[in-house]
């Protein structure tokens, strides 16, 4: 049974600006993010998924995409260590939520940025790296070698796809949507030597977050304004379940981001 860890919007809002979606001057409207949270818990829950709950904290408004808390492998967390300073002082709610919950902690050193899994998604038995606007190429080598998995660190060349998850999403050991422009020509290559059926979104739809997906089982959900991933991932044997996160794209995260699967991704094959 997919265990998902999610964080209530309780002290959500857009309080600084760390990627080109943000902007303090356009708030996310707070009792309809707060809706468009309880109707993403309710959806995931229907299709099977058990919820457990970071509890939100003044000051901490990102707290809520749990999905940059870290990299889960079994019962080991690699923590993550945010590259802005405003989320650092997530990292210690992180570390505590997950030693609670018995998982082993794991720090990378301080030199190296990482963020969990908004930027390390894994496809069958390889780890997928976003690096370079969050994440550093060596922290994912290092990831790499801490779990003993292969890591192909892909480079990200556009500021709005910031994160791996933005424009990247495994659905099943050999497959998964992506957007190629967020990569550069040598993560495209690499993408698609790898992965052999890959569903392509088009930039309209990428930035409705259409890559950022959640996937239980064979069911895939994602934000409003994808018909034609949801046309695509129904082709192809899945069900796409769509439900409106507006509020939650102000700060450039969805639905992928909102959460964080504590008993390994669907596609993972470890
Ligand atoms: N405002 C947050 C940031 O810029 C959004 C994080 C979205 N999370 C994700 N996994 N893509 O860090």
């Amino acid at each position: 049974m997919a265990r998902i860890l999610m964080c209530p919007p309780e002290h959500y809002g857009i309080e600084y600006e760390i990627n080109p979606w943000m902007n303090t001057r356009r708030q996310a409207d707070h009792a309809l993010a707060q809706r468009q949270w309880n109707d993403l818990r309710d959806l995931l829950e229907s299709l099977g998924a058990t919820i457990e709950l970071l509890e939100p904290l003044a000051g901490l408004p990102d707290l809520v995409f749990t999905a940059n808390a870290g990299l889960v492998y079994g019962n080991r967390v690699i923590l993550s260590h945010f590259r802005h300073p405003q989320r650092q002082g997530e990292e210690q709610v992180d570390a505590a939520w997950f030693e609670r919950h018995g998982f082993q902690v794991e720090r990378l050193g301080e030199e190296h940025y990482f963020e969990g899994a908004g930027d390390a998604l894994f496809c069958g038995e390889t780890l997928f790296g976003g690096y370079h606007i969050r994440t550093d190429a060596l922290a994912q080598q290092e990831v790499g070698e801490r779990i003993g998995h292969r890591v192909l660190p892909l480079e990200l060349v556009d500021p709005y796809y910031y994160h791996l998850d933005t424009c990247f999403c495994p659905l099943a050991p050999t497959a998964a949507i992506w957007f190629p422009p967020a990569f550069d020509e040598y993560g495209q290559k690499v993408i698609e030597a790898e992965i052999a059926d890959r569903i392509e979104v088009a930039e309209s739809e990428a930035r409705s977050f259409a890559c950022n997906a959640v996937v239980v089982g064979t069911h895939v959900v994602t934000n409003t304004g994808c018909p034609d991933l949801h046309r695509q991932l129904k082709a192809a044997g899945f069900t796409p379940h769509e439900t409106p996160l507006s509020e939650f794209v102000k700060a450039g995260g969805s639905a992928k981001c909102l959460t964080l699967r504590l008993d390994g991704e669907e596609a993972a094959t470890w």
